[in-house]
């Protein structure tokens, strides 16, 4: 079986339907309008950029906005929409189908944000790490980092193993059916990382059906490692989010989201 080098592979145009049906929330979006106030329009990168649920919204309140995301499936529907809005908004926005460690983000950015856990879409600490040189490295001086990722706790070695879990399951406009699910295989405890099964299967509306299994792996990020990253590439962390709705960080807390300053 194929091993996909990321923690899952997006690039299907009924996962991207299915993706925007269910993942409509708008709290960290809020959380960062916030954040940002009412600065100046900023240049902003988004890593992982899928659809543009976080993307559009910043450009239409007057920001400069490129996107990378690695799924051209994803990135079409977020030109679909951009299509439909205004050209001056239009203008701001740029998007690249890439990998995000390819390097090549550009540079001269106010703000780069990493959100909806973008971390646990890769498969080493490493990768994760490397994003936030990379950052680092696009930044302006005083730029800043928004990073939005569940606060892995250490439990996820116990399984259980070999259960399916569906993550996306439903019907598109066009009647095509999908779902995905995922399946832990076992748990490399030294690196923290996790070694998954994914199937994604789809059933058109002539009733032809397309299967697709892969293995992947991801590594499970904690807050401590994120801090520690942050302070080793010289960024002052300036607020830690316990959650989207902006309460304080805890050990308790589920998500760590980092709001941080290059220095
Ligand atoms: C959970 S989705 C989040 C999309 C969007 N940021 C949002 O909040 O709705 C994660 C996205 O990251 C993309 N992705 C995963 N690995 C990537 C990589 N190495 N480089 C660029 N994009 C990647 C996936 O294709 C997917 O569209």
């Amino acid at each position: 079986m194929q091993k996909y080098k990321y923690s899952g592979n997006y690039d299907d145009p009924v996962l991207a339907e299915l993706y925007d049906r269910f993942e409509a929330y708008s709290n960290d979006i809020e959380l960062l309008q916030r954040l940002i106030g009412s600065s100046k329009p900023l240049n902003i990168l988004e890593c992982f950029s899928g659809t543009g649920r976080i993307l559009i919204p910043l450009a239409k309140e007057g920001h400069r906005i490129t996107g990378i995301e690695i799924s051209k499936c994803m990135n079409n529907r977020a030109v679909k929409k951009i299509d439909t809005l205004d050209e001056n908004i239009q203008k701001q926005i740029t998007l690249k189908v890439q990998d995000v460690l390819d390097s090549d983000w550009g540079s001269g950015y106010d703000l780069i944000i990493m959100g909806a856990n973008a971390f646990y879409e890769l498969s080493s600490s490493q990768q994760q790490e490397r994003c936030i040189e990379l950052a680092h490295e696009a930044l302006v001086t005083e730029g800043l980092i928004f990073i939005d990722n569940n606060d892995y706790k250490g439990d996820w070695g116990k399984g259980p193993f070999g259960k399916e879990r569906i993550g996306f399951e439903g019907y598109c406009t066009d009647g095509t059916y999908g779902k995905g699910t995922a399946k832990d295989l076992r748990f490399d405890d030294k690196n923290q990382v996790l070694e998954m099964k994914h199937t994604w299967y789809t059933r058109g509306t002539n009733g032809k059906e397309i299967i697709v299994e892969y293995l992947c792996s991801k590594h499970l990020v904690s807050a401590n490692e994120v801090e520690f990253w942050l302070k080793k590439y010289s960024f002052h962390i300036l607020k830690i989010f316990g959650d989207r709705q902006g309460n304080p960080y805890t050990t308790e807390s589920n998500r760590a989201i980092f709001w941080a300053k290059k220095s």
